[in-house]
């Protein structure tokens, strides 16, 4: 049997902008900005985006086009049948089932919001509603909505569907966005939230920095969807001839212009409607949304819906790249028939759902803290395995199709997945992982010489990527 490829040149494109764009732009991205200071956490997010986001896509994006697998038989047949690079395969097809598991219970709430708007449910009081509707048996009602409709699009086969969502999906989130910034910039008070979402606070960052990091990291991870082997997936449909540092360019750009949006329009409304920024949590899109439409009568309520079923438009077409992926792996490596594999998946994601729509502690444990750890964990690993296990041959698989700038950066990008990124994903890792275990690491006295703790972790870091630069050298590697 030949393997698909996208049937359209812009095919591939539109899904990967379509799994890219989705609740981490609009929901995600303001939760953690307002949670970690701001214009601060933005510059961060948006350096990482340039130095490790764009870099990680392509990396992703060849193990994906030169293997033709799924991220399980990828990594296992470019490494010559290796069963731990299987293994590591296997960790970002979990992942995803974790991810999505918490997805669609934020899928739900937008299922809610989309009709609460029609019958005016939160008008009353668009501030509390959030908080009376996120957890308990109605959310995993609203969850089950979300999902069944995922597996409907997964189990008919993802392709067709997901090319034309996005091509409405794009244009429709950026209009609605537009207008309604322009709107909420009539308001009092909405140059105050766009001062803390724009203007940058070089002291907050330093003084921050190593707080905000990780959160930061996890983000430009879960919003490209990289790190989980989503895209590993989506690149392994693809034909030599398109340009990856291109697409993988163009994907960020695009993604990220979304999730700047959502902070254009999410701040000024939270300052001009008086609402607390930090407090909002995960509920911070949905409160401060919710305030604007209710201030609108009827209007409101047609723009509310509209609204929100645009995001859940964005929100399906990366939910089902996730489903996609233990799927696509139960078909491909398992054998198992679509039907029985997406069956299988669901019903597991049923079981994670209902847990992440327990309360709202172990909601962020999956939605929070795992995502931070796993998907820079899934990165550093796919990375390390582009520079020193594929090493020339992802350089060969970089080049097919570039143009002669994006060529002229194949070496410098493949020495720069090979070695600072997976030490600085992994210094990153490491600190979040010590911070969630409360344990603080002290200044460390090595013969006489005093090094503070973050020394420390990053020298754990330097010396976990040497081990592992050490035992993956083949004769194709970059040295
Ligand atoms: N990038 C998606 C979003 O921003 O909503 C979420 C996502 C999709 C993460 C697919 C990971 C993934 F594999």
């Amino acid at each position: 049997m030949t393997r698909e490829t996208w049937k359209t040149q812009v095919g591939f494109i539109l899904a990967a902008v379509g799994s890219a764009v989705g609740l981490g732009n609009v929901w995600r991205f303001p939760w953690m900005t307002a949670n970690n200071g701001g214009s601060a956490f933005l510059l961060l997010y948006l350096c990482i985006i340039v130095l490790v986001g764009v870099p990680g896509l392509l990396g992703a994006f060849v193990i994906g086009r030169r293997s033709k697998r799924n991220p399980v038989g990828a990594l296992r047949s470019l490494s010559g049948g290796s069963r731990l690079w299987g293994a590591f395969g296997l960790l970002a097809v979990c992942t995803t089932v974790l991810l999505v598991s918490f997805y669609t219970v934020v899928g739900g709430w937008f299922v809610r919001y989309t009709a609460a708007s029609v019958t005016g449910g939160y008008f009353a009081q668009p501030g509390a509603y959030f908080g009376s509707v996120s957890y308990g048996l109605p959310a995993f009602g609203f969850a089950l909505i979300f999902l069944a409709a995922t597996a409907a699009i997964v189990y008919g086969g993802v392709e067709r569907g997901i090319e034309r969502a996005t091509k409405v999906m794009m244009p429709a989130i950026v209009v609605l966005l537009v207008a309604l910034i322009a709107w909420t910039f009539t308001r009092p008070g909405s140059m105050e939230g766009l001062t803390f979402f724009l203007s940058p606070d070089l002291a907050y960052l330093r003084t921050h920095f190593l707080d905000i990091l990780p959160a930061a990291v996890g983000q430009a991870m879960f919003t490209l969807s990289v790190g989980t082997g989503t895209m590993i997936t989506y690149a392994s449909y693809l034909g030599e001839e398109r340009s990856l540092p291109f697409d993988a360019t163009t994907i960020a750009v695009l993604n990220t212009a979304v999730g700047v949006l959502a902070g254009l329009l999410v701040f000024p409304l939270l300052f001009s409607f008086g609402l607390d920024v930090g407090s909002g949590g995960p509920g911070a899109i949905f409160v401060s949304v919710a305030s604007a439409f209710s201030t609108l009568g009827l209007v409101g309520r047609a723009l509310g819906a509209v609204f929100f079923a645009v995001v859940l438009l964005a929100a399906l077409s990366s939910s089902i790249s996730m489903l996609e992926i233990p799927v696509a792996y139960l078909v491909d490596e398992r054998d198992v028939s679509r039907g029985r594999a997406t069956g299988i998946m669901t019903g597991i994601v049923v079981v994670g759902a209902a847990i992440c729509a327990l309360d709202a502690s172990v909601f962020s444990l999956f939605a929070d803290t795992l995502v931070n750890l796993l998907m820079p964990t899934g990165l550093a690993g796919f990375l390390l395995f582009v520079g020193w296990v594929l090493g020339k041959n992802a350089l060969s698989e970089y080049e097919a199709g570039a143009g002669p700038l994006g060529r002229a950066l194949g070496s410098p990008w493949l020495l720069f997945v090979g070695v600072p990124i997976p030490i600085f994903l992994l210094f990153t890792v490491i600190s979040r992982l010590l911070t969630t275990l409360g344990v603080s690491v002290a200044p460390l006295s090595v013969l006489g010489v005093t090094v503070a703790s973050s020394t420390a972790v990053l020298a754990a870091a330097v010396v976990l990527t040497a081990i592992a630069v050490l035992g993956l050298r083949r004769p194709d590697s970059v040295f």
